[in-house]
């Protein structure tokens, strides 16, 4: 069966995993997960290893998998169960039980955790957050609510990214996933200590798109899309305090003053980068861009099951 996926690894690490018709293939099914029949897999099993706090990400991950008729397994990290309290290393952890399931999804505090994790498991692995390197499926989500808010791919956009885009990994796997368009601008907005790592400004500028950054919110006018990053409570630089991220705060104010096609996107959760009062204004688009995420999960999941995928060669 083609199922449009290819031939290559059923493993998500990263978003430059990812061609472009592989992410318009997983918007598709997203937007329509229903009507792409019955997995090749059906009745899976997959362990969900959050070593990090997460609310949506885990929980969609639950949801998509029973939507698909799976079970989730959720496996706790070393704070939360007494056999792991021992220290047990990661690599021992994944080595002894990722064979019981038939895919694996891993949030961890360290960067390395979801490589070592993909070449230690005989099954997929999909990086739900690794450290403050990437976070690919929260960016296919953000793709698929560009289209769900457009109605077109990313190609030509003036999209703003605010906040600390140093460490929210959310907005690194975007920037990758963006470099698949063409004539994309972003315009980056954070203090000088978050700029984007550079191998994320440049692998997005390496297809032709554009790359520019600004210290202040009233620079950013006349674009399609805001994406709020958020700001990590705690950063390398120290922490950023409400004084700090206030500036970068997008207020009802602002957002009045803009077209009403513009789209406010944010991964959430949120502290206080969005006014509460710009929730209910035309342009405010995150909680609808929450609610897709399901669809994206069962889409994620379809692809690492898929009949190329190594758990159905064992
Ligand atoms: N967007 C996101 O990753 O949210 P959670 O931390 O709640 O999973």
């Amino acid at each position: 069966m083609n199922d449009g996926f290819g031939g290559g690894s059923r493993h998500l690490l990263s978003a430059a995993d990812l061609t472009r018709s592989e992410v318009e293939n997983l918007i598709a099914i997203a937007r329509d997960p229903g009507s792409f029949g019955a997995l090749p897999a059906a009745r899976f099993i997959a362990g969900l290893f959050f070593f990090e706090e997460s609310t949506r990400t885990r929980v969609g991950f639950e949801v998509a998998t029973a939507r698909l008729g799976g079970t989730a397994v959720a496996v706790t990290g070393p704070k939360q169960t007494g056999t792991m309290s021992a220290a047990e290393s990661w690599s021992d952890t994944i080595r002894s039980i990722d064979g019981y399931f038939d895919v694996v999804c891993v949030r961890h505090p360290s960067s390395d955790a979801v490589a070592l994790a993909a070449r230690l498991a005989d099954v997929p692995v999909i990086n739900c957050g690794n450290g403050t390197d990437e976070h690919p499926t929260q960016a296919l989500i953000d793709l698929l609510a560009v289209y769900d808010h457009l109605g077109q791919p990313p190609d030509g956009l003036r999209i703003a990214m605010v906040g600390d885009l140093r460490n929210m990994r959310a907005a690194h796997s975007l920037l990758l996933m963006l470099a698949l368009y063409r004539d994309v601008t972003v315009v980056g907005v954070c203090p000088q200590p978050l700029d984007a790592p550079m191998r994320f400004q440049e692998a997005f500028q390496a297809s032709g798109n554009r790359y520019t950054t600004t210290r202040r919110m009233v620079d950013v006018t006349d674009v399609d899309l805001i994406y709020v990053a958020g700001f990590a409570p705690a950063t390398a630089g120290g922490f950023w305090d409400e004084g700090a991220r206030s500036p970068f705060r997008v207020t009802s104010a602002m957002v009045r003053a803009m077209a009403p096609g513009v789209g406010i996107l944010c991964p959430l959760p949120r502290i206080d980068e969005i006014d509460a009062d710009v929730d209910d204004l035309p342009q405010a688009r995150y909680f609808r861009q929450s609610r897709l995420a399901v669809g994206m999960r069962m889409a994620v999941l379809r692809r690492s099951l898929s009949t190329q995928s190594r758990v159905l060669k064992r």
